[in-house]
């Protein structure tokens, strides 16, 4: 017998936020796997959780039909208070955003040309979530990013390797690996622990002067004492990968220029390589930043901090200080 005759009683204490979008997920989705997929939890977790409020509950939440489960009366009790519990604690977010200044405002970003790669998405998220925020993003190569920063043009700059010759604050905030690239039916692409000395003796293309990338490639083999044999030099990181890929040569990209499966391009297993980078997020060092300009900085730390944990990887902000370079 059940020796809590009165559960409910003590649901709104014990309840969970997370249990609630467990719960929510697996009632819209119609099963506890696609609601493990969407909120990247094992299915016993989510067994687990779901078990523990409808013992809190005291009745079953859903009917299992097979495969299928369908929510129970006490279920469509609980999904109707779940929204309302959502709506308000969206409602709440909006009204400290409110108090904030984030109805309305604008953030300035220019970023270095590989972090479209990336950069976008992250806006547009922030955009999404802050529609009275006026957004705007100039992507231009490094040497262009450097100029802006000097005459403080914008409110935050991306850079792959924050400049050292000026006082800046700079938040690491994503991984970045530089790899080296060939096309897929390259002599090369089936060796191992391929040695720098053997890469310069590739026909070799490199981004347009001014370029991040161009910069610390042509620094990493002049550290070695090596020189790369440059074929071409070509102005994206679209264009070097379509040459790459017609065999003019190989080159050094941001792994995030790579889709997942390429079927023309392979990373080449060279010594020294990846190169592990981050991205950073740079502003003038004392420069007071707006609302929506820090509203933006918090939120592209956290989706980097969410995006890190899905995929797996790390990331090394998180409660880290701000550094400067
Ligand atoms: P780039 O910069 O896109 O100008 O090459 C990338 C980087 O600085 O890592």
């Amino acid at each position: 017998m059940n020796t809590d005759t009165r559960p409910m009683r003590h649901f709104a204490r014990r309840v969970t936020i997370r249990q609630l979008e467990i719960f929510e997920a697996a009632a819209r989705l119609g099963s506890y796997s696609r609601a493990a997929d969407v909120l990247h939890l094992s299915q016993p977790t989510v067994s687990m959780q779901l078990k523990k409020l409808a013992d809190m509950v005291g009745m079953p939440l859903f009917e299992h039909m097979g495969k299928r489960i369908h929510l129970t009366a006490a279920g469509r009790a609980l999904c109707s208070t779940c929204r309302e519990v959502f709506r308000a604690l969206d409602g709440f977010e909006m009204t400290i955003a409110d108090m904030q200044g984030l109805k309305q405002g604008t953030v300035h970003v220019a970023a270095v040309t590989t972090a479209e790669y990336f950069a976008p998405r992250i806006l547009g998220q922030f955009c999404h979530l802050h529609p009275g925020v006026d957004v705007s993003l100039e992507v231009t190569n490094r040497e262009h990013v450097l100029e802006r920063l000097r005459a403080n043009q914008d409110d935050l700059y991306i850079f792959g390797q924050p400049p050292r010759e000026l006082d800046v604050e700079a938040v690491p905030f994503m991984e970045n690996e530089l790899v080296v690239i060939a096309a897929r039916d390259h002599p090369l692409s089936a060796q191992r622990k391929i040695p720098l000395e053997r890469i310069v003796r590739e026909p070799f293309l490199l981004r347009e002067p001014g370029s991040g990338t161009r910069s610390i490639t042509e620094r990493v083999f002049r550290e070695h004492g090596l020189r790369l044999q440059v074929r071409m030099e070509l102005g994206s990181n679209e264009a070097i990968k379509q040459a790459v890929a017609g065999g003019l040569g190989l080159s050094v990209l941001s792994r995030l220029t790579l889709p997942p499966a390429d079927e023309a391009l392979i990373i080449l297993a060279v010594e020294g390589f990846p190169l592990r980078r981050h991205w950073y997020l740079v502003y003038p060092r004392g420069k007071q930043l707006s609302v929506a300009a820090s509203a933006f900085l918090a939120f592209a730390l956290e989706s980097a901090r969410e995006t890190a944990a899905r995929s797996g990887a790390s990331t090394n902000q998180g409660t880290r200080p701000l550094r400067r370079h």
